[in-house]
């Protein structure tokens, strides 16, 4: 079973193998639809680490539901991992034909409730596998709606039954930019659910907070994730980094803060 700090797996990691092992205790693995790939990629670490997979491109809030090739791929590396769990962001980024790189917050109504948990209750039943949903940035929200964004996510996680990818940064920007009190958002959340964390370093260009993954996680989101780790039983952290990332050396600061705060909240794991 996935639990301790992790980290999302990138092919910078990849040279230094025995590095990882040593430092990590699970891995997050970016869903690829070739299995041949997953396997060169996570070929040093199966059986190891545990393993959870994330998936970018099912768009589980658009009205159609997720391509069936994508979901069959989905369902072949997380059989092939034997993944704890699969994740995926509460969003949509594709309308019919159309389909973007981003994902785009859904309105907070019943009506998209009603629409992402269908999508995801199903893609459960069909994977035979829990599935966890991420919170995403966003920096329009919708004149129309219903709840708030905390409120809207505890609908989904109970409708759907699934568990929750808190990704703290992304809760610290959203509280920035939206001015509203992170801990309110987090005492609305259903706490039970919350089955991972996300933590990444974020960037501010000409007074704009960017999610860039680049390195070193603000103390203010690692206070919030203090505050997670205090009042959930969460016991799953994976560090994003994607930029200034050469080896796995650049990820051992923030490695080693994560793990600070999971002991001081869980123990020593047993390595
Ligand atoms: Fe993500
Ligand atoms: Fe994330």
């Amino acid at each position: 079973m996935a639990r301790g700090v992790g980290i999302g797996y990138r092919s910078q990691f990849t040279n230094t193998p025995e590095l990882l092992l040593q430092h990590v205790d699970f891995l997050e693995y970016n869903q690829r639809p070739n299995l041949e790939a997953v396997q060169a990629d996570l070929g040093p670490f199966l059986g190891k680490l545990p393993v959870v997979i994330h998936s970018i491109n099912l768009s589980l809030g658009s009205v159609e539901p997720p391509a069936e090739q994508r979901v069959e791929a989905l369902k072949r590396t997380a059989d092939f991992v034997n993944a704890s769990w699969v994740s995926e962001h509460l969003s949509y980024s594709r309308v019919g034909d159309i389909e973007i790189e981003n994902f785009i917050a859904l309105p907070y109504t019943d009506e998209a409730i009603e629409v992402a948990s269908k999508h995801i209750l199903d893609l459960q039943n069909f994977l035979g596998r829990p599935m966890i949903m991420e919170n995403v940035t966003h920096h329009i929200t919708w004149p129309v709606k219903q709840y708030s964004e905390a409120e809207f996510i505890k609908r989904v996680m109970l409708s759907a039954d699934c568990g929750l990818l808190l990704d703290v940064t992304n809760l610290y920007l959203n509280s920035v930019v939206h001015k509203y009190d992170p801990i309110e958002y987090l005492k609305t959340i259903p706490r039970d659910r919350v089955v991972q964390l996300h933590l990444a370093g974020h960037t501010e260009t000409d007074g704009e907070l960017v999610d860039s993954h680049v390195g070193g996680i603000d103390p203010k989101v690692m206070e919030l994730t203090e505050w997670v780790m205090d009042n959930t039983s969460c016991d799953a952290m994976i560090i994003e980094r994607d930029n200034q990332l050469e080896t796995f050396n650049d990820v051992l600061e923030d490695v080693a803060l994560c793990r600070s705060v999971y002991q001081k909240y869980r123990g020593a794991m047993e390595r």
